[in-house]
């Protein structure tokens, strides 16, 4: 597939393509080779204002267009995901890097979303009730809320825009999207392909730009109703706090310090598999990816050799070459904060047993690579046990029984992701109920969510919302209860008590 090279790309906004006012630009660039891809238009506040007009003008007429009619549109963007999943897999591996079966993935997962969503649309289920009075008819309906402003970040280029903006749009709402400023093309893909299924002008917008300028503007905006961001919990605070002046709805969804449990009992073949991929699948920068490995003491040794053998048996290099397991890590800053933790590890006195440098030579020329890496004898409370790095490196835990495992997988402020390894169905129930977490696995490592289930975390990883599935229209719609008397009198709740 012809890349894109240094073609220059526009924002989208009341269904024309557009330069940014001021006209200022920055480059989107191959994280395996360095190679420039497109120009982007970085744009500022002035941008986004026109972005939310079009936006907030387009709502009036698309919040009134039947939920089907609006689902079809997402079933023919489905279909077109569907038609382009191997030339936008092999543009995610260009531009940000994942191996291309995950990237493949990646697609899939926004093409499940799309017709899942594109279902809704059928659905949207309200309640009707009985009503406490005589002749009176009672029943509470989803509505759209207004304008939402979608934050994306850069390790599920197709996916999570999916998860946000289709939920979004089948409720009714309409969209101003601002995609990671590391995937722009993909975003811009992905918006072409929703124009070309059928949205009508304004519906959905993109402004390209930094979290700094476009971010900011959408989170302060005040008619922008509601944010989803997808980010780090430092900026989901600053997002929050930005936007409480304009009281908007907030869905955050943050970081994670999944762990996985391997208890004494577990079929650690299958144990090994599950840690390396959910450790370093994706160069380990999923939200939902294994740091944490707790290890009860009887299976520690085996398990600790075992998983370094497989860990220096991954291939790393474009993840557009066949045969390659581990891709680039995102960029210069990502490989460079994935190294000082290492050296973090290091003085704290965690033991280093494979990994820890970045990775060059042999192929892999000017990009970001990281070897994968695994810190054994971690202590739980290190910081290499407790923030998280969203790179290749895990950390080994030992640990005496289940009762210390659950205790240090719950030790950490996020509760995104977790699992266990164990034949014990009795210690498998005891960890669904006790692992303070949004998401549990058994026998299964930390990545792999499925789209028809509610996805986010608990604790610092969120604010109590949750992408995906029925749960994610509680982001975008809000209940409307509605009361029918058809009485022909005035009868009064609460104080008509006498049948
Ligand atoms: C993320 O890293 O933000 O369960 C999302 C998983 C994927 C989604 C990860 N389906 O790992």
């Amino acid at each position: 597939m012809a890349v894109a090279g240094t073609r220059r790309f526009q924002n989208y906004i009341a269904g024309e393509w557009v330069d940014s006012a001021s006209g200022e630009t920055f480059e989107t660039t191959s994280p395996a080779t360095g190679e420039t891809l497109g120009v982007f238009p970085r744009s500022s506040a002035e941008d986004v204002d026109r972005a939310v007009a079009a936006a907030a003008e387009a709502f009036e007429e698309w919040r009134l267009v039947p939920a089907p009619r609006r689902g079809e549109i997402l079933f023919r963007f489905g279909r077109l995901l569907s038609e382009q999943k191997d030339d936008l897999a092999e543009l995610m591996a260009r531009e940000m890097g994942k191996v291309l079966p995950e990237a493949a993935g990646d697609v899939q997962e926004a093409i499940d979303m799309s017709f899942y969503m594109g279902g809704e649309g059928r659905r949207l289920f309200g309640q009707t009730t009985p009503s406490e009075l005589r002749d009176k008819f009672n029943m509470s309906v989803r509505q759209p809320i207004g304008v939402v402003g979608a934050i994306t970040p850069w390790n599920f280029p197709i996916a999570i825009p999916s998860w946000k903006i289709t939920p979004a749009l089948v409720c009714g709402n309409t969209v101003v999207f601002k995609p990671a400023s590391d995937t722009p093309l993909l975003g811009e893909r992905f918006v072409e392909l929703l124009v070309e299924a059928g949205l009508p002008e304004g519906v959905l917008n993109i402004v390209h730009g930094g979290g700094g300028e476009v971010g900011d503007r959408l989170v302060r905006h005040p008619e922008v109703r509601v944010i989803t961001l997808t980010g780090s919990r430092e900026t989901g605070v600053e997002v929050m706090r930005n936007a409480a002046d304009t009281l908007k709805h907030v869905h955050l969804e943050l970081g994670g310090k999944n762990a996985i449990i391997v208890l004494d009992d577990a079929d650690l073949d299958l144990a090994i598999e599950g840690i390396v991929w959910s450790a370093f699948g994706t160069s380990g920068q999923r939200c939902t990816a294994a740091s944490r490995v707790i290890v009860q003491e009887g299976a520690y040794e085996e398990l600790q050799s075992r998983l370094v053998a497989a860990a220096e048996k991954l291939r790393l290099g474009p993840g557009w070459e066949e045969g390659v397991d581990v891709g680039p890590v995102i960029n210069r800053g990502a490989l460079e904060k994935i190294h000082s933790y290492t050296e973090v590890g290091l003085d704290e006195g965690a033991k280093l047993l494979t990994g820890g440098e970045v990775a060059s030579g042999d192929g892999l020329g000017e990009g970001f690579f990281y070897r994968p890496t695994v810190f054994g004898e971690v202590d739980p409370g290190m910081r290499i046990a407790q923030e998280e790095i969203f790179g290749p490196t895990t950390a080994l835990i030992r640990v005496r029984d289940v009762d210390e495992a659950i205790r240090v997988s719950n030790g950490i402020r996020y509760g995104l992701s977790s699992s266990i390894f164990t034949r014990d169905v009795n210690k498998a129930f005891r960890a669904m109920r006790d692992l303070q977490a949004g998401i549990t696995y058994i026998n299964a490592g930390t990545i792999g969510a499925e789209v028809h289930l509610p996805f986010g975390g608990t604790k610092d990883t969120g604010n109590g919302h949750r992408e995906a599935g029925q749960a994610a229209l509680d982001v975008f719609t809000e209940w409307k209860s509605i009361y029918v008397d058809y009485s022909g009198k005035l009868q009064k709740a609460q104080i008509d008590t006498s049948e």
